[in-house]
This record gives C-alpha cells, structure tokens and sequence, in this order.
C-alpha cells in the first residue's frame, strides 16, 4: 500500500475567457519513508500539485488516497480533520507564528490525537527538538531565530503530529546553499525516522542526492527521472 497516491488528477484556473490547464490527468505514488522531489519550471502547476494533494484546494478530477484511504470522497467539512491528523506541511517562508516561542508553535498544533497524556507530548516536543538540533530555541520567538532555525522550527511544526504525508514547498528557497541542503538533510531523517512519506517542491538540484526519487513537472503532467 502507498502512503500517498495521486489518480488522474486534472485541474484548471479560469484565466478570463480562457481555461488554463495546469494538471492534466497527472498520477503519482508514494510509499512510507519515501522522500521525492519534484522539479519544473515557474508556473508549471507545483504549489497546485502540492495545494491539492494537502487538500487545501480540490481538483476538478481524479482521487486522493491516503494510506488506503480515499478521502477525496469525504465532505469538504471533514478535510480540516484530515489535513491535521495525516498531513505536515513546509513552506518556503516557515510561517511560524511571531508571537509564540518554538515550543509554543509545536504545542498549539499538536493535536493530543498520538500523544495519551500532555506529558508524552511535551516529551515528543523535546525530542524532536532535539533531533533537528535546535533545542536552545525552545523558549525563543522566531525573531530571535536564523532563518534556518526558524525552518528547522517549521520542520518540527510539521512532524509533531506524526503524519502520514508531509508536503514541503521549496523549503530551502529563502537559505543559502549550506543551510538549504541542512535541511532537505533534516526532512530526509525525519522522514526515514519516522517512516513518513514526503513531496518537496524544490529549484535546487544540487539536494537531489538526497530525494528516493525526482519526478519533473512538464505541460501538466509527471516524468519521472
Ligand atoms: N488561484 C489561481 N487562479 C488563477 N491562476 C492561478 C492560481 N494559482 C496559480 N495559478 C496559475 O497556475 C499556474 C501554476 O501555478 P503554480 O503556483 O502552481 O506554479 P509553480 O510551479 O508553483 O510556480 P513557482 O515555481 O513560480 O512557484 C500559473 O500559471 C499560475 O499563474
Ligand atoms: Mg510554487
């Protein structure tokens, strides 16, 4: 069974009078502790691949399966509760919340869903805090943060919950070259940690080393390369 699969899914953005396809009839699949990545040009339909596959946007066509689940089938009302119990997510700017220390970042999101007792989940807190190597930042605001801090912050954000997918938008694009591939390292050992699979988007080829496979987004549709 795949932890993620996409099937033959189609979207388009009404562009004035014109229809622009940006996903046509496009499948993917992905296993447990897959880590893939996904290359294409600007505007090749990357964010929508990933928008869509975190259910924040419906498709015009196809299904999403998670883990054997087809939850493209569910109500629209249900997909909040899908998106926090199965789905992580990072994005180029960390999004975290300016106003509340790592720690706290970690604790508003994380659902008690895995966790028996708050104890376990502070515990789970530390611990991932701790793998990312960023335990001195737990009583810090982002502001007083580097930026790759604040995205190994965001890393943690997205893992707490224990998800089945995480889905990642260019997550090193705001870092330098050293800091950007300490983080597609850091996805990568979470992901194999925790048996997660995970998409990123990304422009960096130079971090392909470290991706289980690389598919190209082209006139809609995946290659895998
Ligand atoms: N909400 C929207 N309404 C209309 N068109 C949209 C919308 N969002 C994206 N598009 C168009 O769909 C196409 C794909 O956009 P998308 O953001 O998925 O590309 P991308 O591959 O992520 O690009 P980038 O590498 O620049 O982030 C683009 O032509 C874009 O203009
Ligand atoms: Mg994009």
């Amino acid at each position: 069974m795949f932890a993620l699969e996409l099937n033959h899914i189609s979207k388009a953005y009404q562009d004035g009078e014109r229809e622009n396809l940006v996903l046509n009839d496009l499948s993917l699949k992905i296993g447990k502790g897959e880590f893939a990545a996904v290359l294409g040009p600007s505007g090749s339909g990357k964010s929508t691949l990933l928008t869509i596959a975190g259910m924040l946007l419906s498709a015009d066509k196809g299904n999403i399966i998670i883990n054997g689940d087809n939850v493209s089938d569910r109500k629209q009302k249900e997909w909040t509760k899908i998106r926090r119990e199965k789905l992580g997510f990072i994005f180029q700017n960390h999004q975290l919340l300016p106003y509340l220390t790592t720690e706290e970042q970690l604790k508003l999101v994380a659902d008690m869903k895995p966790y028996k007792t708050k104890e376990e989940r502070n515990k789970a807190v530390d611990e991932l805090l701790q793998e990312l190597g960023i335990s001195n930042c737990n009583k810090k605001y982002p502001k007083q943060m580097s930026g790759g801090e604040k995205q190994r912050a965001a890393i943690a954000r997205a893992f707490i919950n224990r998800p089945e997918v995480i889905l990642a938008d260019e997550p090193t694009a705001s870092l330098d070259g050293t800091r950007g591939r300490q983080i597609a390292e850091m996805i990568r050992q979470e992901v194999k940690i925790r048996n997660t699979a995970a998409i990123m988007v990304t422009h960096d080829e130079r971090i392909l080393d470290l991706v289980d496979s690389v598919y190209r987004l082209d006139y809609g549709n995946l290659l895998k390369i």
